[in-house]
């Protein structure tokens, strides 16, 4: 455990604590049964919920089959289709007239999309994408704005059975192409480009680039006209969405496929450079992802105005907003932009408007608000939330309590809940109703879910100890692989502590059993909520011409919890440029580069140029010294590096402005 934050120790000593209110109890989805039920027979507690929260083609018989561990087969023989459980079955049930979106564009255009129309499109796009040639079994890649397309393309691939692979929309050509490759993608569902920031921004460009970087398996691009922007036109590749949906019928059967079938890929960064794809099959996860949906936002889907802010190019916008809330019928909300424009109220201008009853965001979110004021949200009315949620990185108590207050009226409950990518679905929170609050705690594991925390020999520690979160028994929506690579899975997740799922996260239990996530213990960064890896950077920053060496960390950040910081060594003939032209445009320049090869997200916070990187005598570079550096603090020991003078030089070139 080399990287934990010491700030964050101190979070132990909390002693606020908010019980749940008489009134909130008495009508909440959960009790405090359900941990019991989940205990006196854990499997047959799953296969309750996926029957409860789904209607299967062919029932499954079996529940788990972990003997080819650890690739787990859940529900193994059932079979069912996805996008039928989360749009066709609310139709035949009489609730084809509720809304299942309620989409605010960016510039202020809405649409209302009722589960019939989403039917109606879903089926047309179903029948567009399989006359393309793309049928059960192959991938397509979906690279979109934030817009009920996305989720419409995504559940028309899961009615035929083919395997989606959302590429966020932010990130680069270089990335996108990197993920079609991967993932042998057959088509491309994207856009001519979205709004951000009150302007349109393009998409379309980087799919031609990134479809020129070299020969892929991609055969068709189909294109939402969302801007209207002139797009260059590659004539029998690409198809206007809107065209090939006007000419497909809107009837559609969906290919019930087995619980075990690949619903999708998402691409993670880990460790090491190349990110991996994070493969997601039917049964199990659906089963987890609406069965958390229900319990732990409290969803009433009659009644509730859900919405979570995350992209569908994250899993959270899998989750939990296109699978959870539509497996479970709810009514939720989309927006495409950024929560300052065109004004910093828009967020909670659009709760007022369509009396949003639950919130589900991210800490970075919470604390920009928090930055921009206490006014900007009161001038709306927030009365109508009833259950706010928090995900992506730990939520520090003040922000917890701010948003509690501000956001929540110091009425609602806030869940903070603790998952991953691979772990598809919630697996660590409070349950509203049941749980008494901690601010900055995840609390519990879900009725269901095992966790524990290890220490370094793989030994349980008990209240008041930390170490390694593991989880250590099977859970419907585990990760069943990583994409073309079964060593890659094996090594990244089973080995640290043989046989059982390492999440990659350090976390403490406080006296009373509670569980505190205390951030990574491997090179892995959280800017924003969103995941990086200091390898993947450094490799985009060596890939540039004028690099000859580079060291990434992780630095502490007010806003967005971590920011990237760099320190790179200039080949010489950078040197001299750099000298001649000014520091400035060289980092400018490599900034730049890093956004190209991996998208915006990615592109340091600063970078400082430095002769030496340290290193101990073995050659591993001492990221723990450059965290100090970069967070401002006295450099620790540097008894074990090679050259224990680099630091000073190092700490004075930051102290002389670094960047
Ligand atoms: O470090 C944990 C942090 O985010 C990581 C997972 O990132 P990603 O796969 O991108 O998924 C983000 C959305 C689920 C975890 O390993 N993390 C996520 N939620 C929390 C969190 N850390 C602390 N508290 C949380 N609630």
């Amino acid at each position: 455990m080399t990287d934990h934050n010491p700030a964050l120790e101190n979070l132990l000593t909390e002693t606020r604590s908010f019980p749940p209110s008489a009134e909130f109890a008495a009508q909440a989805n959960s009790t405090p049964e359900l941990y019991e039920q989940a205990k006196a027979d854990r499997l047959e507690f799953w296969a309750d919920q996926a029957r409860r929260f789904l209607t299967w083609d062919k029932p499954f018989s079996e529940v788990l089959d972990f003997s080819d561990a650890p690739k787990a087969r859940w529900f193994g023989d059932g079979t069912l289709n996805a996008t039928y459980n989360a749009v066709d079955r609310h139709v035949e049930a009489g609730n084809g007239d509720r809304v299942a979106i309620l989409f605010e564009g960016e510039p202020g255009d809405t649409r209302e999309i009722t589960y019939a129309d989403l039917q109606r499109e879903v089926s047309q796009a179903a029948n567009a994408i399989e006359a393309l040639g793309v049928t059960t079994g192959d991938r397509v890649a979906i690279y979109l704005p934030m817009i009920p397309e996305a989720v419409i393309a995504m559940l028309a691939c899961a009615r035929i059975g083919a395997t989606h692979s959302v590429v966020f929309g932010g990130f680069s050509a270089e990335a996108l192409y990197s993920r079609i490759i991967d993932a042998d993608a057959k088509l491309v569902i994207t856009a001519d480009g979205g709004y951000r920031r009150g302007k349109p921004s393009s998409l379309k460009p980087a799919v031609d680039e990134a479809l020129t970087k070299g020969t892929t398996t991609v055969t068709n691009v189909l294109v939402v006209r969302r801007t209207g922007q002139d797009v260059a036109w590659t004539d029998g590749r690409d198809i206007w969405w809107h065209e090939a949906l006007e000419a497909a019928s809107a009837e559609h059967t969906p290919v019930p496929v087995e619980a075990e079938h690949p619903l999708f890929i998402l691409y993670t960064s880990g460790t090491t450079g190349k990110p991996k794809g994070i493969l997601h099959t039917t049964g199990g996860y659906l089963t987890q992802a609406a069965y958390t949906t229900y319990y732990t936002f409290d969803l009433k889907p009659e009644s509730d105005v859900y919405w979570c802010t995350a992209d569908v190019g994250w899993v959270t916008g899998h989750s939990y907003v296109t699978y959870g809330p539509l497996i479970n019928g709810a009514t939720q909300v989309i927006y495409e932009g950024t929560p300052d424009t065109p004004h910093k109220g828009r967020w909670w201008e659009i709760v007022a408007k369509h009396k949003v009853t639950i919130l589900y965001t991210a800490p970075t979110a919470i604390r920009t608000c928090m930055k921009w004021g206490e006014d900007v949200p009161a001038e709306f009315d927030l009365s109508t939330l009833r259950v706010l949620g928090s995900v992506g990185e730990p939520i520090n108590p003040e922000a917890w309590m701010w948003y509690r207050r501000v956001i929540g009226g110091d009425r609602t409950p806030v869940v903070d809940t603790w998952w991953q990518t691979e772990t598809g679905a919630i697996m660590i929170s409070p349950l509203p109703g049941v749980t008494a609050a901690k601010p900055g705690s995840a609390q519990t594991a879900l009725p269901g879910i095992e966790v524990e925390i290890w220490d370094d020999a793989g030994k349980a520690v008990g209240p008041g100890g930390g170490g390694y979160l593991v989880i250590n028994e099977p859970w419907p929506s585990m990760l069943r692989g990583i994409w073309g690579d079964e060593e890659r899975f094996k090594e990244t997740y089973w080995s640290r502590f043989p046989g059982t799922y390492f999440a990659g996260d350090g976390a403490k239990f406080d006296d009373d059993g509670d569980v505190w996530l205390l951030g990574r213990v491997d090179d892995v960064m959280n800017v924003s909520g969103h995941r990086l890896s200091t390898t993947e950077i450094e490799s985009a920053l060596v890939s540039h011409e004028w690099v000859a060496e580079a060291a990434v960390v992780g630095a502490k950040d007010d806003t967005t919890g971590q920011a990237v910081v760099a320190f790179v060594i200039l080949r010489g003939e950078a040197l001299e440029a750099a000298e001649a032209e000014g520091g400035d445009k060289v980092v400018g320049a490599l900034r730049a580069h890093v956004a190209g090869e991996i998208g915006p997200i990615a592109k340091p916070r600063s970078i400082l140029v430095v002769a030496e990187l340290p290193k101990t005598r073995s050659g591993k570079i001492m990221r723990r010294l450059l965290r100090d550096v970069a967070e401002n603090r006295e450099v620790g020991d540097v008894t074990t590096l090679a050259d224990s003078t680099v630091m000073d030089s190092i700490s004075a070139g930051m102290a002389g402005g670094g960047d």
